[in-house]
């Protein structure tokens, strides 16, 4: 049968300001998935999205479209009540590492499908998979019979490809076409894979600042508030926290170096703001699940968390006492005067650790697993001249120089103190 849609006449639309109807949205994100709608007419529909915009209405209908693309999961048979957290992607950002069997040591199951990092920000798989043995591709059957194991209750795993489709093959478009940028895009990008991971409840970490897609908080309230009403409006109980991403989170970026800053974090002990993160979105997680009887604070104290940590880790073919890969140069940044650190920028951390091997240009390229970066001192820390600062970690010591001189205006050293900024900026809720 002839459609009564063309891909042009849908692009004319959107770039002219129409509202595109339920039809077209439909019809266009299906033959998008099966090829029939050319990438570069998907290309020149996603420039007039990000140039003007979606209703609400046209934004829940795409994401619905990009769930229709593939098999939607689900866990409603499952003895305990699941409940995911999504973030937007951050400099050190290894908190799901912790969070995942935290919740689920608190009763929650937690079936956590990731990805692998593109550019500045690390992927929770490619931080995973620095642990000896561990496997990211898990079996529905398998994922079902541990989240359903009450000494497990969490999985950590990629996305299958029958998942929301036309998100990959949009996304990987959008990538390379300057327009990653769209809040409509993003939400439902995001949205669509997690409602048809088929959790009961979400908890959105958006982050703001320098290390973020959302630079200003007006733009991430944006954000959250359009990904909070496609989750409520699919019955996905949602709520989202902006959190601060103007510095790296913790003490490291890079795979197994963040894989080791986790552990520390289950065995009671790590930086002050991963544990802060970790608890929050725990409460968060916890509260969504209908779980009000326990506190994530004590079940990471009395080592609950590290023991479904370990279950979960060996449950994926990992060795958890097996030791993590190291790289094999060092380099140190020193303090070349005394004062209070007054900044460290997270985005050229970012990219710096990426320029050391920690993250890929391209889809499919290899990681290092040891490559990355320590941090000696946070922002309102005092330093004094001659004191570590930064240590770089790669394979590749070729990627030493152009790593330091991405970092060289990423922080700043002056006289006085520097006041604390918070950590969590904001809640969305419906
Ligand atoms: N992460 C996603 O999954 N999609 C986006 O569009 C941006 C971040």
């Amino acid at each position: 049968m002839v459609s009564a849609h063309s891909a042009v006449s849908v692009i004319t639309s959107k770039r002219d300001g129409g509202e595109l109807d339920d039809g077209q949205i439909d019809w266009v994100v299906d033959a998008f998935t099966r090829g029939e709608v050319a990438d570069e007419q998907m290309s020149a529909l996603a420039m007039a999205i990000l140039l003007r915009g979606m209703t609400r209405r046209e934004i829940a209908r795409w994401t619905r479209a990009m769930i229709e693309s593939g098999k939607r999961m689900d866990f409603t048979d499952l003895p305990r009540p699941t409940v995911d957290k999504h973030s937007t992607g951050g400099v050190g950002d290894k908190i799901t590492l912790p969070l995942a069997p935290l919740v689920a040591a608190c009763g929650a199951a937690v079936p956590q499908l990731s990805g692998r990092g593109l550019g500045h920000t690390g992927g929770t798989l490619d931080k995973l998979e620095s642990i000896p043995g561990w496997r990211a591709d898990i079996t529905v059957p398998r994922m079902r019979e541990m989240l359903a194991d009450p000494k497990i209750g969490a999985v950590i795993c990629a996305a299958g490809a029958d998942l929301a489709p036309a998100d990959k093959r949009l996304y990987a478009l959008r990538d390379v076409t300057g327009t990653v940028e769209s809040i409509p895009l993003i939400a439902s990008s995001i949205m669509s894979k997690k409602i048809a991971e088929g959790t009961a409840a979400l908890v959105l970490d958006v982050k703001v600042g320098g290390g973020a897609f959302m630079k200003d908080i007006g733009s991430a309230r944006e954000l959250a508030t359009a990904m909070v009403e496609l989750g409520t409006d699919a019955g996905v109980r949602t709520v989202a926290l902006l959190t601060a991403m103007d510095t790296p989170l913790g003490r490291t970026a890079g795979n197994a170096l963040e894989v080791a800053e986790s552990v520390e974090v289950l065995a009671g002990g790590g930086p002050a703001d991963v544990v802060e993160l970790t608890l929050a979105l725990a409460r968060e997680m916890v509260a969504q699940a209908g779980i009000h009887d326990v506190d994530p604070a004590e079940v990471l104290a009395d080592g609950r968390a590290m023991d479904h940590w370990r279950a979960m880790i060996a449950a994926q073919g990992g060795d958890p006492d097996a030791p993590l890969p190291t790289a094999k140069h060092t380099e140190t940044l020193t303090a070349v005067d005394s004062g209070t650190l007054t900044r460290l920028d997270a985005l050229p951390v970012g990219l710096a650790a990426w320029r050391l091997g920690a993250g890929r240009a391209r889809q499919g390229d290899p990681v290092q697993s040891g490559a990355g970066i320590e941090i000696h001192a946070k922002p309102g820390d005092p330093v004094t001249a001659g004191q570590p600062l930064l240590t770089l970690h790669t394979d590749t010591p070729d990627a030493i120089p152009v790593a330091l001189e991405t970092l060289r205006d990423a922080y700043a050293i002056g006289p006085g103190s520097a006041a604390p900024t918070p950590l969590v900026l904001d809640r969305i809720a419906p």
